[in-house]
Parts: C-alpha cells; structure tokens; sequence
C-alpha cells in the first residue's frame, strides 16, 4: 500500500514538475516588450471609418510591399486630436507634432536573409491577410511583441506553442510552413527564392 502511495506521488510530482516547465518556460524563454503606441485596427477599419487594408499598406511602383505606413499618412487626420482618448493624445504629442516616426515592433519580421514578397501572394496567388497574420487587421488593441532569447525570433515566427503544435493557420511562420503551403499548391521553390 505505502509503495503505491509512493509511486503515485512519484507520479504526482512529475506530472507537477512537467506542468510547470510546460506552462513555465514561454514565460522564461520569451521577452516581452509593449508596443511605442496603442493602436486600434478595429477604430480604423471597422464601421467607424471603414477604411480598407490598401489605405495604409500599399504597395510601390516596383511592386514592393511598403509595410506599415508613416507617421505622415497619420498626421492626415490626426494633426490635432480628433478624440479624447489617452492613445491619440500620446500619438499627436510624442509623434506627430515632433514629426517622429513610431518604432513600431513588427510581429512578423523574418531574419535580414529571408526573402518575402508580399505582391506574389497577396496579389498573383490571391491569399488573404488572414491567412498568415490571423485576425490582426481587425484587432482593437496591440499585444507585446514577445522576443526568443535564444533563438532571436519573434513568437509570431516560432509559433505559440513550445511543442511547435499550431493552433491556427497563421500560428509560425518558419521556413517549414513557408515550404508547407507552397509544396501543398505546387511551387517549386530552391533555397535563393527565399534567400538573397
Ligand atoms: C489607419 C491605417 C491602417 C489601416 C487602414 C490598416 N492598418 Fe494594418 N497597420 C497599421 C499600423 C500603424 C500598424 C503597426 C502597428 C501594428 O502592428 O498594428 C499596422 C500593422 C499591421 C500588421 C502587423 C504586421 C506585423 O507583423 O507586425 C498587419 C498584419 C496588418 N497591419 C494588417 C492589416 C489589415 C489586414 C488591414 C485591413 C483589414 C489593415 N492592416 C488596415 C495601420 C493600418
Ligand atoms: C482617415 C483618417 C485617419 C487616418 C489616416 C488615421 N486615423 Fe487614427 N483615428 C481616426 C479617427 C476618426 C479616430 C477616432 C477618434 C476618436 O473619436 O477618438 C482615430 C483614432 C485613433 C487613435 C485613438 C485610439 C484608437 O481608437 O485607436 C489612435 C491611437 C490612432 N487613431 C492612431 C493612428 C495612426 C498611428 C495612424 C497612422 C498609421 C492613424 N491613426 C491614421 C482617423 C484616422
Ligand atoms: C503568405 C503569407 C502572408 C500573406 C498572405 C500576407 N502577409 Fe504580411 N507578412 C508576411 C511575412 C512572412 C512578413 C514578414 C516579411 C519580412 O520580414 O520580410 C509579413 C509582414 C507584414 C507587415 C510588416 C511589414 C514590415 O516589415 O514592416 C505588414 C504590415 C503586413 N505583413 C501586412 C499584410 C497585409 C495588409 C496583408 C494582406 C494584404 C498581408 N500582410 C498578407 C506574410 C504574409
Ligand atoms: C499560404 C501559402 C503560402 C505561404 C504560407 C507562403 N507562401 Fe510563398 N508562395 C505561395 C504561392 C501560391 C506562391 C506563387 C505565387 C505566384 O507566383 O503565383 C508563392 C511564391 C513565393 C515566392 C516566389 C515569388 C516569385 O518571385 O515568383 C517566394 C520567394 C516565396 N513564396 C517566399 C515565401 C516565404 C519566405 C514564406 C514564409 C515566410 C512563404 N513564401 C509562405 C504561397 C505561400
Ligand atoms: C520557402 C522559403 C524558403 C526556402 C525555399 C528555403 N528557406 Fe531557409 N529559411 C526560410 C525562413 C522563413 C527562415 C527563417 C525562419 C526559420 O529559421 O525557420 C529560414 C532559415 C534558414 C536557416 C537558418 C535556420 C536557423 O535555425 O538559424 C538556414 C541555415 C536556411 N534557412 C537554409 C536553407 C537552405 C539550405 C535552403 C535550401 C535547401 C533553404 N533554406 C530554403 C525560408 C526558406
């Protein structure tokens, strides 16, 4: 009888011990850093002002992705403050009026060596935005960027979770879902395509 109640606390403890490196180490392994500005996608593209995604990403005239827009587009509205809410306040005072840009961290940012355009998906393929950055375009409020402190990567790169299991399409971006998708609609792809 003792013998049993030894193992099962034997057992007890190491389903403890694993919990806690399970739900323990994202916490430890990842640093978390708040965004310079709390921004709504929802205030700006939803009911409100119903502005499409191209209004702030556009693209060039060579076709290349322009990415998150500048503190110009902003100042078109935002000049002096249209509301009363605190974040608008801290974008009008700490940027916009010292005409600064906002050093926003990009959750989706590859490494330097890592080749991504954004036309040939979006444009020729005809994928959605959803598809690799989830609901963010419709979000309310901005979550930390969370940054590997071995690795480097953003979470959004690594993926959420710890055993590499995907919660969602969008859940990882590294180069073995790039290669997923693409061998899934029959791209034949050589490491320069991704690596320049
Ligand atoms: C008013 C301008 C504006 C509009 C309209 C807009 N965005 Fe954004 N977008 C931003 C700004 C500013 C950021 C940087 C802050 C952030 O990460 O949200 C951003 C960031 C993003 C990012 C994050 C990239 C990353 O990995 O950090 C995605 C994805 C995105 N936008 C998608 C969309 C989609 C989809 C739509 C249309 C449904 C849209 N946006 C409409 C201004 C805009
Ligand atoms: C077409 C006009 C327009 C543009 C362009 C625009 N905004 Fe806004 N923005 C608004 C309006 C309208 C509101 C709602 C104001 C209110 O009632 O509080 C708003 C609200 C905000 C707020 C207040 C909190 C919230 O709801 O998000 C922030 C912060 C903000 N905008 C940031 C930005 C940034 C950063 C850019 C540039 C990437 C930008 N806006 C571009 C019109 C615009
Ligand atoms: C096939 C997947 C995929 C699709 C579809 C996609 N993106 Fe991205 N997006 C990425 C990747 C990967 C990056 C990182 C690129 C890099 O670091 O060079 C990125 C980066 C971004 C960024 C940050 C750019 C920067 O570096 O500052 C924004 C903003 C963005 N995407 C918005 C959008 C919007 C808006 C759409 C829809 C029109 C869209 N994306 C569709 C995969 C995708
Ligand atoms: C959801 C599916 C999907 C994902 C995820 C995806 N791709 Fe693609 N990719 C495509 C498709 C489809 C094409 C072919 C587009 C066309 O030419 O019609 C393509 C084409 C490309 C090309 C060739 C473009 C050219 O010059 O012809 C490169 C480079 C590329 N992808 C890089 C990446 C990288 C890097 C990632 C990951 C960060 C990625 N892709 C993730 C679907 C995807
Ligand atoms: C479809 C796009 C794509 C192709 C094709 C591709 N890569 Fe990558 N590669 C990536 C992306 C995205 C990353 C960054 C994310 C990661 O590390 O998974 C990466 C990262 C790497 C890294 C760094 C990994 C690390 O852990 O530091 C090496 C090395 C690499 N690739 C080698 C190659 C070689 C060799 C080939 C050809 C056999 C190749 N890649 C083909 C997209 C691609």
């Amino acid at each position: 009888m003792s013998r049993h109640r030894g193992k099962l606390m034997f057992l007890g403890g190491l389903i403890a011990a694993l919990a806690v490196g399970w739900l323990g180490l994202p916490i430890v392994l990842y640093e978390t850093i708040d965004q310079p500005l709390q921004f709504s996608h929802a205030t700006h593209t939803g009911d409100l002002l119903g502005m499409d995604c191209e209004a702030c990403h556009t693209f060039d005239e060579a076709g290349r992705f322009c990415g998150v827009p500048g503190i110009a587009l902003c100042a078109t509205c935002h000049e002096e403050a249209l509301g009363d809410s605190p974040a608008e306040q801290h974008l009008v005072e700490a940027f916009i009026h010292p005409n600064l840009e906002i050093p926003w961290l990009v959750y989706a940012r590859q490494p330097d060596n890592v080749f991504f355009p954004h036309a040939a998906h979006t444009v020729l393929a005809e994928i959605s935005c959803e598809r690799c950055h989830g609901p963010h375009g419709h979000s309310d409020r901005l979550r930390p960027y969370q940054r590997n402190r071995i690795s480097g990567y953003s979470r959004d790169i690594w993926g959420s979770n710890i055993a590499g299991i995907a919660s969602a399409p969008w859940d990882g971006m590294k180069m073995g879902d790039c290669s997923r998708c693409h061998r899934q609609r029959g791209i034949v792809e050589s490491c320069q395509d991704c690596h320049k």
